[in-house]
């Protein structure tokens, strides 16, 4: 297919979420930044998305665009409504009240379970994505390439191989390999698959269906978040047992899996323009930093001291962000005269323990349990570090955040942490790329240790100010990525094979 640049590439990028209405991590940000690049580059790009209750209050005005009257299986009928976001922007809700419009999480209810029918509500989403990147598609856009993310969408290229003509050409991206949407086999026909896609090169995973590894069989490419992050998921590791397909698919045709590195939103995360801090800074006014560590201290109740560092936590509660160790580290890093400033939520043995310190340190260590943005973003401003000793990390985008925020990081070397956090040392702060600090076992040994280096480096102000500067100084936004993806969108076109 010769493009010219009177025919814009079009994409199709579907997801379970999207930032501000419905997010739970950094997919939420990620979809709606890299859409918007995208489209900022000149493709023209449609975001399907579930309408859940928030984005159909969000876009009363939308307009319905086609009806999925029989998608298959037991897949229950839908409707897509599309609302024009900007030019070459817009997103097509997949309406389904009985799927979509509940009172909780996008794949939780209100007590943190999984909602109990979420193959099919996933499966609907997939199926829809997979419609309307096929040649039967009820719209009269058709996409060049369908863009699926995580589990929640990978679902859609094997109905494009067993199901639909396809249409576009299709690349996967994996967020996070640890979350697969794993069903029962008995889901296969309700979930409208053949018999033959239960087999070891079709979705069939240990006995089970595997929404994701039906996406990283079927889809013509694979991409990740980070490029370590996609040479570790080839190693047993950090595979989850897909080890074996994702190096298979990363030594084929020279390369179907490539790490791209995220990007940030530098419209809503940049301390020259943040709204939710207390004055704005650059790396030029590093002074009026200590504006936000105030209102910080204040707004959490923190006893602050020019000589105590201020470490922020801004995390989902788990054992892949090393938030175990955190905790193990708490009262150590208090008697060393540091104060935490802790945000998140998750785990419920994990939050007590959090909140069991914060009583027993009032003043020092300072703990929000909840999903707070605003906060977020004067922790990011207000700490005078920040705290990311994830056990993995396929991209992550707080260090990304603190790095912008002149806030060094302090991280686990792995994933898209080792491939934005370079470690302060002689060498790096005399060549001018040391921006935080990285240690590699996953010990609460090794992060104390890192984290005296840092508070060590903290009391050096001239060389604590390159550090903040260097991070600052790089461009942290969408431009690239967005034209790295472009440019894998480009090469799976079928002229490009
Ligand atoms: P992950 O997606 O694995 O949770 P990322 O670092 O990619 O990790 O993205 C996390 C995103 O969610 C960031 O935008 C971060 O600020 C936000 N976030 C996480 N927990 C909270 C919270 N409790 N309150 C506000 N924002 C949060
Ligand atoms: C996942 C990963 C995180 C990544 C985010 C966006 O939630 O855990 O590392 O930044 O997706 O790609």
């Amino acid at each position: 297919m010769a493009l010219s640049d009177a025919t814009p590439l079009r994409i199709l990028f579907a997801t379970p979420e999207i930032a501000p209405w419905v997010k739970t991590g950094g997919l939420g940000d990620v979809s709606a930044a890299l859409p918007a690049a995208l489209a900022e580059a000149g493709l023209e790009v449609r975001v399907l998305v579930p309408a859940y209750p928030a984005l159909l209050a969000a876009f009363p005005q939308r307009s319905l665009v086609a009806r999925l009257d029989q998608p298959g299986g037991q897949l229950l009928p839908a409707a897509i409504s599309h609302v024009e976001l900007r030019p070459r922007l817009g997103l097509l809700l997949l309406e389904c009240p009985a799927c979509y419009e509940r009172h909780g999480g996008p794949y939780q209810d209100r007590t943190g379970l999984d909602w109990a029918d979420n193959a099919m509500r996933f499966g609907l989403l997939s199926k829809a994505a997979a419609l309307l990147a096929s040649r039967e598609t009820p719209l009269d856009w058709r996409p060049d390439v369908l863009h699926c993310n995580d589990w929640q969408t990978a679902l859609a290229p094997a109905y494009l191989r067993y199901r639909h003509a396809p249409g576009a050409a299709t690349v996967t991206t994996i967020h996070n390999l640890a979350f697969q949407g794993l069903f029962p086999a008995a889901s296969r026909e309700a979930l409208d698959l053949p018999p033959a896609a239960m087999a070891l090169d079709g979705v069939e995973f240990y006995g089970r269906i595997s929404f994701l590894k039906a996406g990283l069989q079927h889809s013509d490419r694979l991409t990740t978040v980070s490029p370590t992050y996609a040479r570790e998921i080839c190693e047993p590791e950090h595979g989850f047992g897909l080890d074996g397909l994702l190096s298979y698919r990363r030594d084929r045709r020279g390369g179907d899996l490539v790490g791209i590195l995220n990007g940030i939103d530098t419209a809503e995360w940049s301390p020259a323009t943040d709204r939710s801090i207390a004055a704005p800074y650059s790396a030029r006014s590093l002074a009026l930093k200590q504006l936000s560590r105030a209102a910080l201290g204040e707004r959490l109740g923190l006893d602050l001291d020019a000589d105590a560092p201020v470490l922020g936590i801004i995390s989902r509660i788990t054992l892949q962000k090393g938030v175990d160790l955190l905790i193990e580290a708490a009262p150590t890093l208090v008697a060393r005269g540091a104060r935490l400033a802790v945000l998140g939520s998750g785990d419920a043995g994990m939050e007590a323990a959090w909140r069991d310190l914060a009583a027993a340190h009032r003043g020092r260590i300072a703990v929000r349990i909840g999903f707070d943005e605003s906060l977020a973003h004067l922790i990011e401003a207000g700490a005078d570090m920040f705290l990311m000793p994830s056990r993995f990390e396929p991209c992550g985008l707080n260090q990304m955040y603190s790095l912008a925020y002149g806030t060094p990081p302090v991280v686990r070397a792995t994933g898209g942490l080792a491939d934005t956090v370079v470690d302060c040392t002689p060498a790096t702060l005399a060549n001018g790329t040391a921006n935080g600090f990285s240690f590699v076992p996953a010990t609460t040994h090794a992060l104390l240790a890192t984290v005296e280096r840092a508070i060590e480096a903290w009391r050096a102000p001239e060389a604590w100010r390159s550090l903040q500067r260097n991070g600052m100084a790089r461009d942290w936004g969408w431009d690239a990525p967005a034209r790295q993806y472009a440019d894998l969108y480009r090469s799976c076109l079928p002229a490009a094979r």
